[in-house]
């Protein structure tokens, strides 16, 4: 086995949660096709696409999971979350609801994918749909995401858009490069 091809390649999994509707769906697409599309269609189970993209030497290709917010069409175990590098949370930043969920989210994936050092696992939180209404329609601040991201053990935080693709590829590169140096 060549070790230096090797080290240059990196196959990473990262799992997307958050409620129902925030847009991983969305932002999944618009990040590896370019594409976003106004209809909502409820994501069932989990489904993965991937991406390749060159970080510093590295070939790294993301295998990125994006899961259902709705419950009723949850149905991942712990196999499922196991040898993840990476988890990405979602909430809308006009949606308050979708905000205080992330504890949840941040708990039930800690408990499912039992990392060796859940302290150290890299997170990273996007606050989407930005656009709408320019910004007057939204409930949580800037302030407050970050500052639940410094409670969390300093998670990266980006506020998106996938409708204007605004900050989505600066986002997911944050992301290749949390989940390689978790590798
Ligand atoms: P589930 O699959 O049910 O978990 O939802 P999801 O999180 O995958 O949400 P999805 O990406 O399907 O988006 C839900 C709705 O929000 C769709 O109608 C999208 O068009 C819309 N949407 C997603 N992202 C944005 C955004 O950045 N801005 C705006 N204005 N709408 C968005
Ligand atoms: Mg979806």
């Amino acid at each position: 086995m060549d070790l230096s091809t090797t080290k240059r390649r990196a196959l990473l999994k990262v799992i997307v949660l958050g409620d129902s509707g925030v847009g991983k769906t969305s932002l999944m697409n618009q990040y590896v096709y370019k594409k976003f599309s106004q209809q909502y269609k409820a994501t069932i189970g989990a489904d993965f696409v991937t991406k390749e993209l060159q970080v510093d030497d590295k070939l790294v290709t993301l295998q990125i999971w994006d899961t259902a917010g709705q419950e009723r069409f949850q149905s991942l175990g712990a196999a499922f979350y196991r040898g993840a590098d990476c988890c990405v949370l979602v909430y809308d930043v006009n949606v308050l609801k979708s905000f205080e969920t992330l504890s949840n989210w941040h708990e039930e994936f800690l408990k499912q994918a039992n990392p060796v050092l859940p302290d150290e696992f890299p997170f990273v939180l996007l606050g989407n749909k930005i656009d709408i209404d320019g910004g007057n329609s939204r409930v949580v601040s800037e302030k407050k995401a970050v500052d639940w991201c410094a409670s969390k053990g300093n998670i990266p935080y980006f506020e998106t858009s996938a409708k204007e693709d605004y900050n989505v590829d600066e986002a997911f590169l944050c992301i290749a490069n949390a989940a390689l140096a978790a590798e």
